[in-house]
């Protein structure tokens, strides 16, 4: 898997080092962000601390524009802090080019976000095989690793169907397979049930726990305690700050 996902050994480099310095798979260190529009300073993020383990399930809640999303944007090395580190895998993201963000992004991080971002017109096969098809993955290969990811959404009986014929819960549930398939250690999730009901939020809940026990790390903002409340540890943020947090485990 590691050797067909390398194109030029860096990320088997970057594999490496997670296996090498221990568990933590994440670690922020006073990372401020300053977002600057129309010459007006926005202070999204204020210096905020914290490890995450290998294997955790954190649900990180706070008020509207607190820094939620923002902090799953620099995590995810969507953007770039103003100042402090980010180290994914003991690998300062901040020294890293664009390009090899982009890289340990495609390799090591999904991301699923609130609108689920599929292609209507394309079968659900054919959306989570997307990112396989840019990388060159034969189409048998392809079929294999998607139907297994359909099997464990639930959604193997769909995999033909269009998004637009599926419930916002099953186009969800496609975007998180979609999210999965090229096998990432960390999955970011924006929240993933704000455009749910309470039956299919606690659906995607349950789901997001079940890839947490196979060992899956995820990161999930959310405005659902109850949603929240299915992560072992819960991170609340305020004006750009962690406020407190909570240890279930
Ligand atoms: N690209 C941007 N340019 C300027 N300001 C931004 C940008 N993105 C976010 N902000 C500001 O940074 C702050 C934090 O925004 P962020 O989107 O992280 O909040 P949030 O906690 O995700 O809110 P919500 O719950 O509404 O999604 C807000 O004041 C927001 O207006
Ligand atoms: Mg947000």
């Amino acid at each position: 898997m590691k050797q067909e996902m390398s194109t030029d050994g860096n990320i088997e480099a970057l594999s490496q080092d997670i296996v090498d310095k221990g568990s933590t798979i994440i670690e922020l260190i006073d990372v401020k962000k300053v977002y600057v529009s129309d010459g007006v300073p926005t202070e999204a993020m204020r210096g905020i601390s914290f490890k995450v383990t290998k294997g955790e399930f954190i649900a990180v809640v706070g008020p509207s524009g607190s820094g939620k999303s923002t902090l799953l944007h620099l995590i995810g090395g969507l953007d770039r802090p103003t100042s402090g580190r980010i180290l994914i895998g003991g690998n300062d993201i901040n020294k890293l080019s664009d390009d090899k963000l982009a890289e340990l992004r495609n390799e090591k991080i999904g991301f699923v976000f609130q609108f689920y971002n599929l292609v209507p017109y394309l079968p659900v096969i054919k959306n989570v095989e997307l990112p396989l098809i840019v990388k060159g993955v034969s189409s048998q290969e392809r079929r294999e690793r998607v139907l297994k990811l359909l099997e464990e959404v639930g959604l193997k009986d769909k995999a033909f169907t269009r998004p637009t014929r599926l419930s916002g819960g099953e186009q969800q549930r496609v975007a998180i397979a979609r999210a999965l398939i090229n096998n990432p250690e960390i999955l970011l999730a924006d929240e993933p049930t704000g455009n749910l009901d309470s039956k299919n939020s606690i659906m995607i809940a349950e789901l997001f726990r079940r890839l947490n026990d196979k060992g899956r790390t995820i990161l999930m903002v959310t405005h659902n305690l109850l949603v929240a409340s299915y992560a072992k540890r819960i991170l609340y943020i305020r004006d750009g700050l962690i406020e407190k947090e909570e240890n279930k485990a």
